[in-house]
């Protein structure tokens, strides 16, 4: 029955493949700014402690939950629990959510590749191009139904076929662009300026001559919940991804191994990421005349504003480190989105084969790429709200978070809520419900690592709930802007988890010491 589920070509197919998923737009744009506002080197301990004591833990569950089950999400966790059974609905619909989206950013890229092409010969675009790509519709759409036809194709192709096949090649490409990017932006002047806000504590905050990055640093609780939510979307998380990766894997493969090569790799590419674009937009922003903190640092705007900007200013040879730099994002965006189209796929090739059906990949990978492109092209027709097509225009609704444009409306609901309620209601079922030595058992395949062991029960049941609580709070905080609403729902949330997790397990300790 699962035949023709298909599997990995070998192990660091799937290495790369998993890596490809976790190394996306997140990596980008995102932790670069996210480390350097939020206490440069600080920051980066505290997300490697979150990496270490949770990502590592439900990285190592997923992927074994996905091998044990060799099903999809929702089928997964129908196998292994009853009282949870319904969670897998939300790593199935977390996907979705993040597709229409991504596959919009996904196809801006592709704007951005033709438009540096077309600098070589015509003169370098500069930041405009960002507005006039936003208001034209029908090329924003244009885009997105190329960026889906891609990752269409290679998904159709298979698990070792499509998606593997183009990871082995995109991810080791993707790795030398960015040095090559790197090398370019650690030469240009000022380019140190971007270095010490990213890495120097304190810095952000600090007067220069060239004023001031950020006017406050976040508290360390606040730095907690950014760090969190910043890690568990960078190492694609709570989202199916990694039980549907996990499911094709063999059996003789060693889980924590994978998934501490995983972490460090998606770690070492949002550092990397980080070096490339940050010191490139300060130093281009300094030669204007800017202040450092009107530069814009994260999201969209430095991805398609403030970098456009570095490479107009470099000349006709600006071209050719934009036609690099925009492929190598593309490469980072499409590697994450098959990922999140193969949860989707998977899921209902899986719930064919258990009525005993086999469904042809290619006409489900289709009928998944149409819907997310139908509700892509709404977020693409939006233009990050520019067109006043938004839910706040459209509705009238006033309702900070998600009210500005489409994008923020799939982002709030996916990132935002589902992402870390799932995680959190994931560790509550195997500490609470299905038992951490289930998991371990999967894990460790038979062998045993004591060390590890002890580690994995401690974190799973009381460090990642703790820590979802205040990813909750962050991620809540960061959308709607009110911290005591984010920290009364997370408190509620940790008096469950309390009710339901730690008081047994209390007693049960009480009782009758280890499992
Ligand atoms: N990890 C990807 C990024 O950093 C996004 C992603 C999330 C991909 C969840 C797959 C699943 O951009």
């Amino acid at each position: 029955m699962e035949n023709n589920r298909g599997s990995w070509g070998s192990n660091i197919g799937f290495l790369l493949a998993a890596i490809g998923s976790a190394v996306g737009l997140g990596n980008i744009w995102g932790f670069p700014y996210k480390m350097g506002k939020s206490g440069g080197f600080t920051f980066l301990l505290v997300y490697l402690f979150l990496a270490i004591f949770v990502g590592l833990i439900i990285m190592a569950s997923e992927l074994a939950l996905g091998r044990k089950t060799r099903k999809a999400p929702i089928a997964a966790y129908k196998a292994v629990s009853s009282k949870y059974s319904w969670l897998g609905w939300f790593a199935v619909l977390s996907p979705f959510l993040i597709m229409t989206f991504y596959s919009v950013l996904g196809g801006y890229c592709i704007y951005y590749i033709v438009i540096n092409l077309m600098g070589l010969f015509k003169g370098m675009p500069d930041s405009g191009s960002f507005g006039a790509m936003l208001t034209s519709i029908p090329a924003s759409i244009g885009v997105l139904v190329a960026f889906m036809a891609i990752c269409f194709f290679i998904v159709a192709g298979g698990v070792s076929g499509g998606i593997e096949k183009f990871n082995k090649i995109g991810m080791p490409a993707l790795f030398i662009m960015l040095l090559i990017i790197i090398v370019r932006a650690l030469t240009l002047p000022h380019a140190v300026e971007g270095l010490k806000f990213m890495f120097v504590p304190g810095y952000a905050v600090r007067e220069t001559e060239f004023g001031q990055f950020v006017q406050s640093t976040p508290n360390l609780i606040t730095v907690l919940g950014t760090a969190g939510g910043q890690m568990f979307f960078s190492l694609s998380l709570a989202m199916g991804a990694m039980i549907t990766y996990g499911s094709y894997l063999g059996k003789e493969e060693n889980l924590v191994k994978n998934s501490g090569i995983i972490v460090f790799a998606d770690t070492l590419v949002a550092l990397m990421a980080g070096i490339a674009v940050i010191p490139a937009a300060v130093a281009n922003g300094i030669a204007q005349g800017k202040m450092v903190g009107d530069i814009k640092l994260n999201g969209p705007g430095l991805l398609f504003s403030t970098l456009q900007d570095v490479f107009h200013n470099m000349g006709t040879i600006g071209g050719v480190f934009g036609v690099i730099f925009y492929l190598l994002v593309l490469i980072a965006a499409i590697s994450s989105a098959i990922s999140l189209m193969e949860v989707l796929a998977a899921h209902f090739i899986d719930k064919a084969a258990e009525q005993g059906k086999t469904l042809s990949r290619k006409k489900v990978v289709m009928i998944v790429s149409v819907v997310i492109t139908v509700i892509g092209a709404l977020v693409a027709a939006d233009g990050l709200g520019e067109n006043g097509i938004s839910p706040a225009s459209l509705f009238k609704l006033n309702v900070k978070g998600w009210n500005d444009c489409w994008l923020d409306f799939f982002d709030c609901w996916s990132e935002g809520i589902m992402m870390p309620l799932g995680a959190m209601l994931m560790a509550m079922m195997i500490g609470g419900e299905i038992g951490p030595k289930t998991m371990l058992d999967e894990i460790h395949n038979g062998e045993h690592s004591p060390f590890f062991s002890k580690f994995y029960r401690f974190c799973i049941t009381y460090v990642v709930p703790a820590v979802m609580c205040l990813v909750l709070a962050g991620q809540l905080t960061d959308f709607f802007g009110d911290q005591v609403v984010a920290y009364i729902i997370s408190a509620v949330c940790f008096i469950i988890f309390s009710y339901h997790t730690l008081i047994p397990d209390w007693k049960k300790l009480g009782m009758s010491g280890d499992e």
